[in-house]
């Protein structure tokens, strides 16, 4: 099972935002998904709502995280994803224990890159796999990345913070597709929010590929 856990102590990163354009990428009839709405906001449980479909399933203020799953399995779950709230709260850390992948998204911004650091020791502290996505990032021209992306990324990379090489830009369609329950690609294939969406996923399963070999070659099941 993959368990996507969608973590930042910085408010308004993208936790939620990421987490639903994600979910509508991966759940399809042949691949049932589960959204695990542990922020008492309630942003994802709401775009459920207006969403309404079947083989994307809903749980919210899940007490005992770890049980939930075990029920998400028997129920033929294969993919889950968690949003939890900006803080670093015992919600979070028991998230971020049943990861088997914990995202940090985080605009680039000194605020951010300093308050995703405590998400960072989470992580570290309970041997998860994480990455920063650098979320909300103003255009590229062309190729070249913004000055203040750059700055981001050079910070994290100093921090020795693993993050994706691509962004996921501050884009209209990423925030109106979610007023309508939709994901980016639902509300518009060819949008580039679709295509930045596209991307992530595609480097997300890779790295959760990379995770599954890592254990099955260790002789572990944590990420089983
Ligand atoms: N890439 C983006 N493009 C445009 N708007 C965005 C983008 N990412 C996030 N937003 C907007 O920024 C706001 C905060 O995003 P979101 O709610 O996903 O953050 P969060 O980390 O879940 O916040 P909280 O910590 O409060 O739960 C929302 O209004 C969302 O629509
Ligand atoms: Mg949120």
């Amino acid at each position: 099972m993959n368990v996507l856990v969608f973590a930042s102590r910085k408010g308004g990163s993208g936790k939620s935002t990421l987490a639903a354009h994600l979910a509508s990428y991966i759940a399809n009839p042949s691949r049932p998904t589960l959204l695990i709405d542990n922020d008492p906001q309630g942003s994802l449980s709401l775009w459920h709502k207006i969403r309404n479909q079947e083989y994307l399933g809903l749980k919210h203020n899940v007490r005992n995280i770890a049980e939930a799953l075990r029920e998400a399995k028997r129920e033929g779950y294969e993919w889950v994803l968690v949003d939890t709230p900006p803080n670093k709260s015992s919600i979070v850390a028991e998230a971020i224990k049943q990861a088997t992948l914990v995202i940090i998204p985080a605009r680039a911004s000194l605020f951010d890159i300093a308050a995703l650091q405590d998400t960072v020791a989470l992580a570290r502290e309970h041997r998860k796999p994480y990455a920063a996505v650098i979320n909300a990032a103003p255009a590229k021209h062309g190729d070249t990345e913004a000055h203040v992306v750059a700055d981001a990324r050079g910070a994290l990379n100093a921090l020795q913070v693993p993050v994706w090489a691509g962004q996921i830009t501050h884009r209209p369609e990423l925030t109106l597709s979610l007023a309508t329950g939709e994901g980016a690609r639902e509300y518009d294939a060819g949008s580039q929010g679709a295509d930045e969406i596209g991307r992530l996923w595609t480097a997300l399963e890779r790295s959760l590929n990379t995770i599954h070999n890592t254990y099955k070659k260790a002789g572990t099941s944590r990420a089983a």
